[in-house]
């Protein structure tokens, strides 16, 4: 057990390496298994939700070897289980990208029910429905997911909602479905276009990722590759957020810079200064920090997964910010924990007012989510004194040496491990 301690008013200064993309990962990895050989994966971040996916392939039979820090070689030749352990994916979301790529790969798969985050309901009805249109079974009882086909087939399917996992879901399967797959009303993100080159770079053929719809010829065989994950939108802009929010100077290497424009348009409207490279962003924020309202919405949109950073930074920007949440019921829980520094935020719903204060004081919080942990990172690096951040694992799940990456930037933040009693006294 450990909490994070953050100690704050220092401005971030230098510059920090961004990983691969969470996201993009967790769906690559589950995605070897539709070749019966090797593939190389390189820029794989460091995190637990990408260690647990590859826990889960070595004990479905997979043979997993680290080459180095963050390239791993997945051999799934002698992978001859369709039941992911339950134990390894029941707390986990993209343990279900198994479902897809196992019925490709199969014809039958059995996953728990996804875990993850809480943002209220989080239904997987888009899932079922895709796989249901390729020709596949569902039942699901005493919390697993039974999936089952004779044979896939090409389909017209479309979503009735956007869907980040059901459209990788989908596509996992629908890669060996026989025939033609067309996907209309589909997520655009980065990630997906990423899976849709990493399975063409497997022998598949899918055209169209990045745009409203994906058309998808099966294909009978496929096999390994080597390929390199995109780096991470949402890390790069959390640090993008955290020195606007903080102030100061720090350029963020090793990023898209196409991916982060959502999260730049919003930051210069706060007042930070950004500059572009080919792979590299600059962000300098030396002036006060001005409001902005947001909405967040699927790609291209300003993503959902950037609004807790940008309101633990909106509680000191002058003025009255309103951020409407459009992806999720529930989102702003860490709110709750920004008002004990002393932010003022209501929350209605989906909106949230942020009032600007002056300071905000450090305080004992706990991270609630991924990026709410991250929300409070952000906030105890701008806060006076020092902020004890509890459920670290959280922000362990997405961010890859948290500390150590917060640090090279100028930031006074350190692991705190506590013994188990010592933790049950501090609750
Ligand atoms: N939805 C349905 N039915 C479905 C699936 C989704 O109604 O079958 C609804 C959801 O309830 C939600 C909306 O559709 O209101 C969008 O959900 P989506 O399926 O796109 O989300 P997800 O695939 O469960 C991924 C990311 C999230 C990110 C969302 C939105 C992964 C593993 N997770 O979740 O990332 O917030 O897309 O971009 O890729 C994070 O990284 O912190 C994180 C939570």
């Amino acid at each position: 057990m450990k909490k994070l301690i953050v100690k704050g008013a220092r401005e971030l200064s230098g510059s920090v390496r961004i990983g691969g993309a969470k996201n993009a990962a967790v769906a690559i990895i589950p995605a070897t298994v539709l070749a019966r050989g090797k593939c190389v994966l390189e820029n794989v971040p460091e995190i637990c939700d990408t260690e647990l996916l590859l826990e889960m392939l070595s004990e479905m039979g997979a043979s997993i070897r680290k080459i180095d820090r963050t390239t791993v070689l997945i051999d799934t030749t002698e992978l001859n289980s369709h039941i992911v352990p339950y134990e390894l994916a029941k707390n986990m979301r993209a343990s279900y990208y198994f479902i897809g790529s196992l019925l490709g790969r199969f014809g039958k798969a059995c996953v728990s029910m996804p875990g993850g985050c809480n943002f209220g309901v989080r239904p997987i009805d888009q899932h079922i429905k895709g796989f249901e249109l390729l020709g596949s079974e569902i039942q699901i009882d005493n919390g697993l997911i039974h999936a089952a086909s004779q044979s896939l087939s090409g389909a017209h399917i479309y979503f009735d909602q956007v869907s980040v996992g059901a459209t990788i879901n989908v596509m996992l399967a629908a890669v060996r479905a026989k025939g033609l797959t067309v996907l209309e009303n589909v997520a655009k993100e980065p990630h997906i276009v990423d899976l849709a080159n990493f399975l063409n770079s497997m022998g598949a053929d899918v055209r169209g990722a990045g745009t409203d719809v994906i058309k998808i010829r099966g294909v009978d065989v496929m096999h390994g590759s080597n390929y390199a994950i995109i780096p991470d939108q949402i890390e790069a802009g959390t640090y993008m957020a955290a020195t606007a929010a903080v102030g100061g100077d720090v350029r963020i290497e090793n990023v898209i810079p196409k991916h982060l424009e959502p999260i730049s348009v919003k930051l210069r409207e706060t007042g930070a200064e950004i500059t572009e490279g080919d792979d590299w962003v600059r962000v300098v924020r030396r002036g006060p920090l001005k409001k902005v309202n947001l909405k967040t919405m699927p790609h291209p949109g300003f993503p959902t997964d950037m609004q807790p950073q940008m309101g633990a930074l909106l509680t000191r920007a002058k003025g009255t910010s309103i951020i409407t949440e459009g992806v999720w019921d529930n989102r702003f829980r860490y709110t709750e924990q920004l008002a004990r520094m002393g932010a003022h935020i209501t929350v209605d719903g989906k909106v949230a007012v942020i009032e600007g204060v002056d300071s905000l004081s450090g305080a004992p919080v706990h991270a609630c989510d991924l990026r709410g942990g991250a929300a409070m990172i952000i906030a105890g690096l701008m806060a006076e004194g020092t902020t004890e951040i509890e459920d670290t694992l959280y922000i362990e799940r997405g961010y890859e040496h948290v500390v150590e990456k917060f640090t090279a930037i100028g930031a006074d933040i350190h692991y705190q491990v506590l013994p188990e009693r010592d933790m049950a006294e501090a609750r």
